[in-house]
């Protein structure tokens, strides 16, 4: 236990938020557990936490370089994270730039197929519903956000692909795809939240063409090819490995 961790205020799949004294602020805590397919299956997986709260962190500080708004404020310690306190707004904003996962499932899209340019897609984040991808009119309907906060949010996307992309690209990995989530502060302003992460990021290895052996991040655990924390841990390196990044 941590001794500025205040009261509970969230417990997620892969993350608990904790109360501040500042009520502007938040303590995320990163978990060990691992969920997938709408939590249908699960496990612990021990060191994701910290992998995870520790890369987060260090692409939170190269979005924020490169002048993209996120609620991260700073590290706290091994798997806690200040951020600011948001009000989330309910969608996963996929963007994908190589075809793969259920893109390939729902279409008759081959994988591997180059996404140019890279498609956005949308869903409603609601776990009991199963996270159901929407249409802009659906959007609409839903009546979530204006038009001008969806083309932000578009617009942030896509500036945070390009950024991310080039970055993992001189580190010898694939940015295949990611969701982002989104919220507004206390001043209103639209950042980037949740996490960044082998969790909610694809990354396929540049070193090997080998299908399976390429792949680093948690497609590992979905399709139960063992070395989920190796994996995990490869990212981090290359990341610490760009020295001007370390967290
Ligand atoms: P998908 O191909 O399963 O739709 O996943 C697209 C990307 O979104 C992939 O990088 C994994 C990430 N993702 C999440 O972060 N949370 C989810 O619940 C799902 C389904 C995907």
């Amino acid at each position: 236990m941590n001794h500025i961790q205040g009261s509970l205020i969230y417990e997620g799949k892969a993350k608990r938020i904790f109360a501040c004294e500042n009520p502007d602020r938040v303590l995320i805590e990163f978990k060990n557990d691992a969920t997938a397919f709408n939590a249908k299956k699960r496990s612990q997986i021990e060191g994701k936490g910290r992998l995870n709260c520790k890369i987060s962190t260090a692409l939170f500080e190269l979005l924020e370089l490169n002048g993209i708004p996120t609620h991260f404020l700073e590290l706290h310690s091994e798997t806690f994270m200040f951020a600011e306190k948001i009000s989330v707004i309910p969608l996963e904003v996929v963007i994908r730039n190589i075809a793969t996962g259920s893109l390939c499932r729902e279409t008759p899209i081959n994988q591997g197929t180059i996404l140019s340019p890279p498609l956005l897609d949308l869903y409603y984040k609601d776990d009991e519903l199963g996270d159901p991808i929407l249409t802009e009119e659906r959007l609409k309907l839903l009546d979530l956000i204006s038009d001008v906060q969806m083309k932000e949010i578009e617009k942030i996307t896509r500036s945070v692909n390009k950024i991310l992309k080039e970055y993992f690209d001189s580190l010898d990995l694939l940015l295949v795809d990611f969701k982002l989530e989104f919220g507004t502060n206390s001043s209103g302003e639209l950042v980037v939240a949740d996490e960044i992460s082998p969790d909610n990021c694809r990354f396929w290895d540049k070193k090997t063409s080998d299908p399976k052996e390429r792949i680093l991040d948690k497609d590992r655990f979905r399709q139960d090819l063992g070395g989920v924390r190796d994996a995990y841990e490869e990212i981090l390196k290359r990341i610490q490995k760009d020295s001007s990044n370390a967290p």
